[in-house]
């Protein structure tokens, strides 16, 4: 969603705040703006479109200024235009804000404040924060206790930063259900940002903010505060990794670096975690947690897009080997259906950014509900980090392509942890838990072996550059690879493709299947491969095209699938890691030769924090 960010030191704020909007922009890419307190006043420019726009606009124009803010937008109210651009600003110029989130009574706010004579400029939400906050401005106000009085009438969620010439050399920012962190500097430098990639080139100190709080940056230093509670204190926390971590290193994309990052990720999810004699995980996050995990009888798991993915291969992983029965929700969906969870339920969320709006939701549903709640999550310090009883991180590092990669697989195996943790106080043996250990430990380097494909895989996406349909069918854990590898190739290249249980093929889309049909088969050898196989024929039989994912010999299948790619062998619960990364590639190369954007696609956002 939007990226929000701030600076207030020594240094001309503009260039500062049009490199952090970069590292942001992955957030939302439509429109963008700055607003820089110039000693006169508040400059502002804002464009349509990327952030190249915007810094082609600043070229040579930049206002000059040590304290400013700055916003990259994905639209919620009002079409990506300039004026919809932030920031947005008072009638007077004199106060300028930048918004990440959804007002929901802004309808009502704005009517109350053109009756009071306010003219509004944009379609959206956010301009009635801004008018609101000068409307409760009495002479001699400071800036942060407009802002607060302000927020006492906003319904919604916000991340905000404001500026005003009325009371300069100061930011004040804001949240309330959209991410928001403080980045603290030395020598009185300070950021704020929507998240840790805006301020991580200036500083690695950083505070998280907690819904309702507000807080102040100025020369005298930071200080934060809770709407209700008033001044609070907020732990400083230090990031972990560094630029290097959020650039592309030589990659031509984002999406490229992270696919090739998978064997590093991969070990990174693992790393101290493995017990091989016990044939178990050690999982620190869930230490203290061991009385309510015995007691668990079954698990809803809730979450979004490629993380729901990740779940549905935990339901196979937690119902075959730790015998705990287990549903999948959408979160979007689990949060208005007033959904049954009995004693003895377990609450998982997964989410790669840990702010997604409906996950967060769905977990306070049922957290109101008295169920324990745990998260599988990338981003440290996240809300959903943060609202979860306890949980398991990934230590995937930043992922900034905005269709996930190396998160999923590294949530498949923190799920494949959970399971071996479960399963070991349950009904698993010792010996098939130190199967899966061992198979854990050889995955990183299998996973090198299949990135060896990617010239092959290139090759492939020539040939299949131009369709307009494609289909991924898979069985057991492979049909929610199926899933994935269809909402990649979406994703990324705007070609329909739809993921489907093998079996269920023959209940409606073999109807679509004739020789410009391509059918990626998952057929890695599992219990279920020889079904698959029946499956492919039936596809053939129909002059489909066929590409199979094949592990280890597949002689049924050599001669008979029009293109095979071969990944290694390995136990059927991890293949679905192995199958996804030939899929990735295939969405990426063939994304590229269609001349799509892939680290940016039409409309999609990394993280979507409104409903
Ligand atoms: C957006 C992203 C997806 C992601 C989904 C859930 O749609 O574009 O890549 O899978 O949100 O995000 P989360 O951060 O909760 O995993």
């Amino acid at each position: 969603m939007c990226g929000i960010v701030g600076y207030l030191g020594h240094e001309e704020a503009a260039p500062v705040l049009l490199e952090a909007l970069r590292r942001l922009e992955y957030r939302g890419y439509d429109s963008a703006g700055i607003a820089v307190l110039n000693g006169k006043g508040v400059a502002t420019v804002k464009r349509a479109g990327k952030i190249a726009q915007l810094e082609t606009a600043l070229n040579g124009y930049a206002p000059r200024g040590t304290v400013g803010i700055a916003h990259t937008r994905w639209a919620t109210h009002g079409p990506p235009n300039e004026v919809n651009a932030h920031p947005h600003m008072s009638s007077d110029g004199e106060i300028a804000l930048i918004h990440n989130g959804i007002i929901e009574n802004a309808d009502v706010l704005r009517r109350m404040l053109e009756s009071e004579g306010y003219t509004f400029r944009s379609d959206t939400d956010t301009e009635v924060i801004v008018h609101l906050i000068d409307h409760v401005w009495a002479n001699g106000t400071r800036l942060e206790h407009a802002v607060a009085a302000a927020l006492q009438e906003v319904e919604g969620a916000y991340g905000i930063a404001v500026i005003s010439s009325r009371d300069p050399e100061k930011i004040v920012v804001a949240r309330n259900g959209s991410p928001l962190l403080l980045g603290i500097g030395k020598d009185g430098t300070f950021m704020a940002g929507s998240d840790v990639a805006a301020v991580v080139a200036v500083t690695r100190d950083v505070v998280y903010l907690d819904d309702g709080d507000y807080a102040v940056l100025d020369r005298s230093g930071y200080r934060t505060y809770h709407l209700e509670r008033g001044s609070v204190s907020r732990a400083v926390h230090q990031v972990t990794w560094d630029l290097a971590a959020i650039e592309k290193s030589g990659f031509e994309h984002f999406m490229l670096k992270e696919i090739f990052e998978q064997p590093e990720s991969l070990g990174d999810v693992m790393r101290g975690r493995l017990l091989s004699e016990e044939g178990s995980a050690r999982l620190g996050g869930l230490k203290d947690h061991e009385v309510v995990l015995d007691r668990v009888e079954r698990i809803t798991i809730t979450a979004c897009g490629t993380s729901w993915h990740a779940g549905l291969i935990g339901e196979y992983l937690l119902e075959e080997l730790a015998r705990v029965p287990v549903e999948v929700e959408y979160a979007s969906e689990f949060r208005y259906k007033n959904p049954v969870i009995p004693e003895g339920t377990l609450v998982l969320a997964i989410s790669q950014s840990g702010e997604t709006a409906d996950t967060l939701a769905a977990l306070r549903e049922a957290k109101q509900r008295g169920a324990p709640t745990m998260g599988i999550v990338n981003v440290v310090g996240s809300s959903i980090a943060r609202t979860t009883d306890f949980g398991v991180y990934l230590h995937a590092g930043p992922e900034i392509g905005v269709a996930s990669t190396k998160a999923f697989t590294s949530q498949i195996v923190a799920l494949v942890l959970f399971t071996l943790y479960m399963g070991r106080r349950r009904e698993m043996s010792v010996l098939q838990g130190r199967e899966i250990v061992a198979a854990l430990e050889a995955l990183p380097a299998q996973v090198e072996e299949i990135l060896k494909l990617n010239d092959e895989i290139r090759e492939l996406a020539e040939v299949y550059r131009d369709v307009s349909n494609f289909l991924y069918l898979g069985r057991g854990y492979q049909f929610p690879v199926a899933l994935e590898g269809a909402l990649k190739l979406k994703e990324v290249s705007y070609i329909h493709a739809e993921g489907y249980p093998a079996a269920e093929m023959k209940h409606g889309p073999i109807a679509l299947i004739d020789e410009n049909m391509p059918v990626v088969f998952l057929a890695p050898r599992d219990g279920v491969y020889g079904k698959v196989v029946s499956n492919v024929e039936e596809v053939k039989a129909r002059q489909g095209k066929v590409i199979a994912v094949v592990s280890d010999e597949a002689p049924e299948l050599e001669g008979k699938a029009d293109h095979v790619i071969r990944i290694p062998q390995t136990v059927p619960c991890l293949l679905p890691i192995l199958a996804s990364i030939p899929l990735q590639l295939l969405a990426y190369h063939v994304a590229v030769l269609r001349g799509c954007d892939v680290d940016q696609p039409r409309n999609l956002a990394k993280s979507v924090t409104v409903e």
